[in-house]
């Protein structure tokens, strides 16, 4: 049959704009309850209270919005926020709002009435004393054991629990604050900080740059402010600064060494602040003042490449952001990569090497727990009815990273580093999503390399499983020197006489992650004693030797982990001793008397962790 004219060409039109609004880079964001197609937020006027006795913030949030089709209702998301009062614009009438059916793990959905006009609104609340972005440290957590300490953790969809928001990676705002607080304390937020406390306790913030939800972070407690370089320092503890000052003295290379790779740092300060060791994660990107576990204060700056890692998601998450949580490779793999070309710069190929070989046999580690086959080891993931942290880091991280340095040396550093400028440039500011990025590759790197004949499967890598046949494999020569020590020990020479001079943190890592399961208790003893690995004060030694303790049922080294997850409140550390632990009876008895003990101090994404490895 056929159609009059107009009617075809309306036909047409109406096909066009459903082509082209679903060929937008945008997609829907499974993990919030956000009505962000039809209006969206721009700018926040934060107004914190912070009230410690009862593990309280009250807040107001004016939320500037862009109704984009003049909707009449607004839709964000909250999770145990108790809401008292909305209103519109300079009007102070109450206006209805309500909440809408919770869902384990999101929260719920709150929906205001707006009209097609308003421009601002206010919502005044009161977090909950459970809730999951903030933990709220009693004095005897802290170092100086005087004053108590909150901080932050809104990655990935916790900063509805302490603001109303669109808790979504997809949409930007920027925003001011005011935080009030005990005069006794300094307040520090991912924006223009303070670097001394005020004598009224009430701190006023900017973060000009538009930033998603995910990036809002808070942090109050005793703390001092020492200057690194011009534009960068770091935030801890009196008890501490010193030895953070030390061990972060290479960070002004370091932005050096990333803006001669990818471009100006857009975000005018860098600054650190190192949190007390319930800290779950080793870092997080906040913007213009990166979150740091204690953990890495190893005392020699070997553990650096983490401040390397937060830095370079100021290009890799902060200026190009994956748009939903499938897509957090484009965040975390290119960080990764990025992390490791910083390390490289300031310390030479063989130190990037050896940390890069650490990855890819954690990604190795990966595909062989999940399958080759697995949909999991996808880089494009499908998080259909999951939580977005429900993911393998070693997928994300390291099979991404190892994506990016395989196009390296298919095109050469020159060529990729030029395509991974313009990227960041032109996507400053905007989302990514996987298929986005594969387009865009296609289109401005491998058309280049089909005309020499290089082309890289990139569809294979991004949205097939396992590894590309065509796979870099890191290969350092450092480790082979010590595969070579090992080995003697292992064929019976002794510990005191194996050669390791020189060796390095990462050295020691390698020694003791490849040790095998089935040694004696002698030789751990021998190990122990020559090296004296259950008295370092090196967390990530310490750890791998925990680990190799618990498999081979070490018991000289049980005080000591014992004191490790009594104190350390890392999720990357203290989740896999307690799995590992769980791995025998006697073992899980250990574990669970213990984390009775633990369980308190620990931050609600490391005891969320924990409680499923034990049943809790
Ligand atoms: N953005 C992440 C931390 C994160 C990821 C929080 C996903 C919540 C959900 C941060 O940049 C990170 O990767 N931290 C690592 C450090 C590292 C790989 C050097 C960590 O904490 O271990
Ligand atoms: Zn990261």
């Amino acid at each position: 049959m056929l159609y009059p004219v107009k009617f075809r060409i309306l036909f047409c039109l109406l096909f066009l704009t459903f082509f082209l609004t679903n060929c937008h880079a945008s997609k829907k964001d499974i993990h919030s309850f956000a009505n962000m197609d039809e209006v969206i937020i721009t700018h926040m006027d934060l107004d914190l209270d912070i009230n410690f006795p009862a593990n309280q913030i009250r807040g107001t949030a004016s939320l500037t919005l862009d109704n984009l089709t003049a909707t009449d209702s607004l839709i964000l998301d909250s999770w145990g926020l108790e809401i008292a009062k909305v209103t519109l614009d300079d009007d102070d009438t109450p206006v209805k709002f309500l909440l809408g059916k919770f869902k384990k793990d999101f929260g719920q959905p709150l929906k205001i009435e707006i009209s097609p006009s308003t421009k601002i609104v206010h919502i005044q609340y009161k977090t909950s004393p459970t809730a999951e972005a903030l933990q709220w440290l009693k004095p005897e957590q802290t170092s100086g054991k005087k004053y108590p300490f909150l901080f932050s953790q809104s990655q990935s969809i916790y900063a509805r629990t302490w603001v109303p928001s669109m808790d979504t990676p997809s949409i930007r705002f920027t925003y001011n604050s005011t935080v009030k607080t005990d005069p006794n304390l300094l307040a520090l937020m991912s924006a223009s900080n303070p670097t001394e406390k005020n004598e009224n306790g009430i701190y006023h913030f900017k973060m000009e740059q538009p930033i998603p939800t995910y990036l809002l972070a808070l942090a109050v407690g005793d703390i001092e402010f020492q200057p690194l370089g011009e534009i960068s320092g770091v935030y801890a503890e009196p008890e501490i600064i010193e030895k953070a000052v030390y061990e972060f003295a290479d960070t002004p290379k370091m932005i050096k060494a990333a803006e001669k790779l990818y471009g100006p740092y857009k975000w005018g300060r860098y600054d650190i602040l190192v949190l007390p060791p319930s800290f779950p994660y080793g870092g997080m990107e906040n913007p213009r003042l990166t979150f740091a576990t204690p953990t890495i204060l190893a005392g020699d700056r070997s553990l650096v490449s983490l401040v390397a890692h937060e830095l370079a998601h100021s290009w890799s998450g902060n200026l190009v952001t994956n748009a939903t949580w499938d897509d957090i490779w484009l965040n975390e793999g290119f960080t990764t990569y990025f992390e490791y070309r910083i390390m490289e710069e300031l310390y030479g190929r063989d130190y990037a090497t050896m940390i890069e070989q650490i990855g890819y046999q954690n990604l190795k580690g990966a595909l062989n727990e999940l399958g080759y086959d697995s949909p999991d080891t996808k880089l494009a993931l499908d998080l259909t009815g999951r939580h977005p942290e429900d993911t393998n880091s070693s997928i994300v991280y390291e099979k991404g990273e190892l994506f990016l340095r395989t196009l390296e040396v298919t095109y050469g550093k020159e060529q990729f580093d030029k395509f991974l400028k313009t990227y960041f440039d032109s996507f400053a500011f905007k989302t990514m999503t996987s298929d986005h990025f594969a387009k865009y590759i296609t289109e401005n790197l491998v058309k280049d390399g089909k005309r020499t004949g290089k082309a890289v499967l990139i569809y294979e890598w991004i949205f097939g499983t396992g590894l590309p046949d065509n796979a870099y494999i890191p290969d350092s020569p450092e480790f082979r020197k010590v595969d070579v020590q090992r080995e003697a020990f292992l064929k019976g020479a002794s510990a005191t006489s194996l050669n390791t001079e020189g060796w390095t943190t990462h050295h020691w890592m390698h020694f003791i992650r490849v040790l095998p399961t089935n040694m004696s208790l002698e030789q751990m003893n021998e190990l122990d004693s020559a090296f004296k690995f259950t008295r370092l004060g090196n967390s990530e030694i310490l750890f791998a030797w925990f680990i190799k303790a618990i498999e081979h049922n070490y018991r000289e080294a049980y005080p000591a982990l014992e004191h490790f997850l009594l104190s350390v409140g890392r999720a990357k550390f203290v989740a896999p001793l307690y799995a590992a632990l769980a791995k025998t009876k006697d073992g899980k008895e250990m574990a669970i008397r213990i984390y009775k003990k633990a369980r308190h101090g620990y931050h609600p994404v490391t005891y969320n962790y924990v409680d499923k490895i034990l049943e809790q």
